[in-house]
């Protein structure tokens, strides 16, 4: 093995004289405004009136909340809805809907190749360079990219960038955010050169000694001109581990391919992500005309009939959770702190999945899924030709499908952490007798893209799948809950596998516990919230613990990805009819502040195998209840736990497989009788020993406020944020679990505070704004880095208690 700096790459480069690619991300120094605005595509438009932001960018956030944004009637008829009712809250009761402009300049290098590339844009965006129309690209989460060499100046100075967006009323089932609210990209390269997304890695060959590793580059307006292709395989370390020099014209516009044997390869795996680099150098002559890396995993996918699914020769279940892309008060505005902190909670549960529900994801959550070894699942369509909302994708699919799935496939196609490709969700057609011919349609360009993952499809109608031919031609049939009709599709498919695409929608609100503790489909109270014994869910949906038995049962079920790893703004069902205020989900494990709900301590029992779970609900300040039955649940990994109020035992409980499904996964206390003072629970292993123990206790009279983050230092760039746990609690710092005081919020310093959020769907309050209520005594405050090292000083203070700070270093 040879280290970078010795390899041919650098050597034939050091003789080229021109950097020959660049890439600049447009952040700073854009203009918006909301609404029409006649000529604001022209280059000498006056927009100094307008707001200046920076994008990412999502307009729609700052509210305000209101039940008139975009309510909708409509018979939901996936929830068996037959007649229209009015849904409020459905897209967060955030003004989404409208149209928006925004401008910027750009500057591009003369007599180079230009081309823009955005990562996403709320929607229909209708691009314009100096005036003209570069290009029109109606799916609001997909990327894309134009050529825009044509269109800017002569001499590369103040290109004016103008983006006009559409939201119509009635386009979507939740939040879609709004606005430019993914990256824009400016890229520079020679005429000849590599295109966006312009390669595509697979390796046909894995073994413990060696892969094989085939690259095939796309080269553009190569003509007839002979060209040296050079590729460096770089392994983690930076060592290069392949090498190849190739010479060769490009014919019929075929990719060049180049073949590479990597010895000894370290295998890419959810507990070992690890990637390598294919560094292309393309010359002509001597002249070095682009650079492009490629990263990639070695890993192998298997799906075996009956067996199930297997990385790298290893069966596996997957442990995955659905997740929309808005990122809570961030709105859908993307940051990769905000997900990397996401993704670190969901890898402590021992989350292992994640499906990219119902949409093309931001390119920084798949990276991330690579670096951080998360497995996923990419869905691009909610919609296909029949409408689910008034103004929805149907609207666009049959001229844009196919154009919206190459551009996914092609931009994620190197990428390990993918595995499988979805190719919608609960798409009405799935009853039409016709619409495996949609579903084929979709399933063939996957496979003509991309030969090396399967094709599922999440389908919720299973007698219709069934019947009509549907589930049988996927590759693997992917069933959206009907847990109990999963033996029946078994038997019947020719596949002899099952995934669970889509499980559980079990509803809960945050530290909110409901008596009596009972399994209920649909229930409401007037507050507006859902239980936190984790019993509650929706009319089409199920507990968790069905769906681990599922998977712990069968050899056949591949596993599942739970309806949601964390709230998300809109779709708050079971208050979504006529049911304000409740603007947000409650089906997440996690809720929209980035708090566990108690259902991530059940998942985090059964999942997460290398940490020990022992987490005791509900919290014990029932005041009023003395005397009266409070059950108790505790969520372990441990068989048996023994539970002791003010000293005095219930008993040891054991899970088991006789009753119910719930005991087998938790251990639970029905008899328990509510005095103040404390819950303490001693759990024990299966050789019988006491190996743990934890005590919840009655909080007493709210005292201060507790400050506490894993960010103690962020990264001066403007970007990085601490997510911080505020606690109301008492003077011996017990959570005061019942708390919802209004909490205001100073940031001094190197940073500045960027948002807030309790996770309660009935609050109002302002992300922006910095004052927040708490719910059941907690909220998390989001503050953001500046661009120069220092100190934040972040503040918070409530009547009736101490104030609270906390520092966190800028560097
Ligand atoms: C499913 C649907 C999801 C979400 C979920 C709520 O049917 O695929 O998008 O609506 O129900 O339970």
């Amino acid at each position: 093995m040879k280290k970078i700096f010795l390899s041919t790459i650098s050597i034939l480069a050091a003789l080229s004289l021109f950097a020959q690619r660049s890439e600049q991300s447009l952040e700073k120094g854009w203009k918006f405004t909301k609404g029409e605005v006649s000529g604001a595509e022209q280059a000498d438009f006056n927009d100094s009136g307008w707001e200046s932001v920076t994008v990412p960018h999502d307009w729609a956030i700052y509210g305000p909340f209101d039940v008139n944004n975009d309510l909708q009637n409509v018979a939901v008829k996936q929830n068996f809805e037959t007649q229209a009712s009015l849904k409020t809250g459905r897209t967060g009761g955030l003004p989404y809907v409208g149209i928006g402009w925004y401008r910027t300049t750009f500057e591009s290098e003369p007599n180079k190749n230009t081309t823009l590339v955005f990562d996403g844009a709320m929607s229909e965006a209708r691009v314009y360079v100096n005036g003209k129309e570069a290009c029109f690209w109606p799916c609001g989460y997909n990327s894309f990219h134009c050529d825009v060499t044509d269109l800017v100046n002569a001499d590369g100075k103040d290109n004016v960038l103008a983006v006009r967006l559409e939201n119509r009323p009635q386009s979507s089932r939740w939040y879609p955010g709004a606005g430019i609210y993914r990256h824009v990209r400016v890229v520079s390269t020679e005429k000849i050169h590599i295109p966006v997304w312009g390669t595509q890695i697979t390796t046909p060959h894995v073994k413990d000694d060696y892969a094989s590793v085939c690259l095939r580059t796309t080269i553009l307006n190569s003509d007839k001109t002979l060209l040296t292709v050079t590729t460096d395989i770089i392994d983690s370390e930076g060592n290069v581990v392949a090498s190849k020099t190739n010479k060769g014209i490009i014919n019929h516009g075929q990719p060049f391919t180049q073949n590479f044997t990597v010895n000894s390869p370290k295998l890419w795996s959810p507990e070992s992500p690890v990637l390598y680099n294919a560094v292309t150098k393309i010359y002509s002559s001597d002249t070095l005309l682009d650079t492009y890396t490629t990263r990639f995993g070695i890993r192998t996918i298997e799906y075996v009939a009956d067996k199930g699914f297997y990385l790298n020769g290893k069966h596996r279940k997957f442990q995955g959770v659905c997740n929309h892309h808005d990122l809570g008060p961030l709105g859908a505005a993307i940051n990769v702190s905000s997900l990397r902190h996401q993704l670190k909670l969901l890898k402590d549960m021992g989350c292992d999945a994640i499906r990219t529900a119902h949409n093309m994801p931001a390119p920084e959550l798949v990276s991330l899924c690579d670096e951080m070894g998360f497995m996923m699942m990419l869905e691009p369509f909610d919609e296909w030709d029949i409408a689910k909302c008034d103004n929805g994708y149907h609207r666009f699919f049959n001229e844009w499908a196919e154009k919206d799935m190459i551009n996914m496939l092609h931009q994620y196609r190197n990428n390990p952490s993918v595995v499988m490709w979805s190719i919608g969700n609960e798409v009405p057609t799935q009853w039409s007798a016709d619409g495996y011919k949609v579903a084929k349609f979709l399933q063939d360009i996957c496979h003509r893209e991309d030969p090396t993952r399967p094709v599922t499809c999440g389908m919720d109608q299973v007698q219709s799948v069934l019947g009509n031919g549907f589930a049988a031609m996927l590759d693997i049939p992917g069933f959206n809950y009907r847990a109990h009709m999963y033996d029946e599709a078994y038997e019947r498919l020719p596949q002899n596998i099952i995934l669970g695409s889509e499980t559980s929608s079990t509803v809960s609100s945050r530290g909110v516990y409901k008596l009596p503790a009972e399994r209920k489909a649909g229930a409401m109270y007037e507050d507006h919230q859902s239980s936190s014994y984790d019993l509650e869910y929706c009319t089409w949906s199920n507990i968790p613990d069905i769906d681990f038995a599922r998977a712990d049962d069968h050899e056949w079920t591949i596993g599942q990805f739970v309806w949601t790893g964390f709230d998300y703004l809109g779709e708050p069902s079971p208050y979504d009819t006529n049911a304000w205020p409740n603007h947000s989900s409650m089906f997440g494990i996690i809720d929209l502040a980035s708090i566990p709900k108690d259902r991530y301590y059940l998942y985090r029992s059964v999942w997460n195998k290398d940490a020990e779970t022992l987490h005791i609900l509900p919290h014990w300040n029932w005041e009023g209840h003395e005397g009266q039955k409070v059950p108790v649940f505790v969520y372990t990994n441990y068989p048996s736990a023994e539970l002791f109020i003010n000293g005095k035992s219930y008993g040891r409980q054991t899970k088991h497989k006789d009753g119910t499904v719930e005991n087998r996964y938790r251990l639970m206390w029905y008899n328990t009788v509510y005095e103040p003072g404390e819950v303490k629970v001693v759990a024990y292993d299966k050789n019988n020993k006491a190996v743990a123990e934890k005590t919840v206790r009655t909080a007493g009279k709210p005292h201060h406020i507790e400050l506490s983050t894993d960010y103690p230092l962020l990264k001066a760039d403007g970007k990085d944020l601490a997510y911080v746990t505020l606690k109301i609690v008492d003077k011996d710092g017990n959570l005061c679990p019942t708390d919802g005081r209004l909490v205001n919020f100073k940031v001094k310093g190197a940073g500045k505070y960027r948002a807030s959020a309790n996770g309660d769907p009935t609050c109002l309050d302002l992300f922006h704004l910095p004052r927040m209520h708490a719910f059941s005594g907690m909220l998390t405050v989001i503050v953001q880095s500046g661009e120069k090292s220092g100190e934040i000083e972040l503040q918070a203070s409530a009547k009736g208690v101490k104030t609270g700070k906390i520092t966190i270093k800028v560097k």
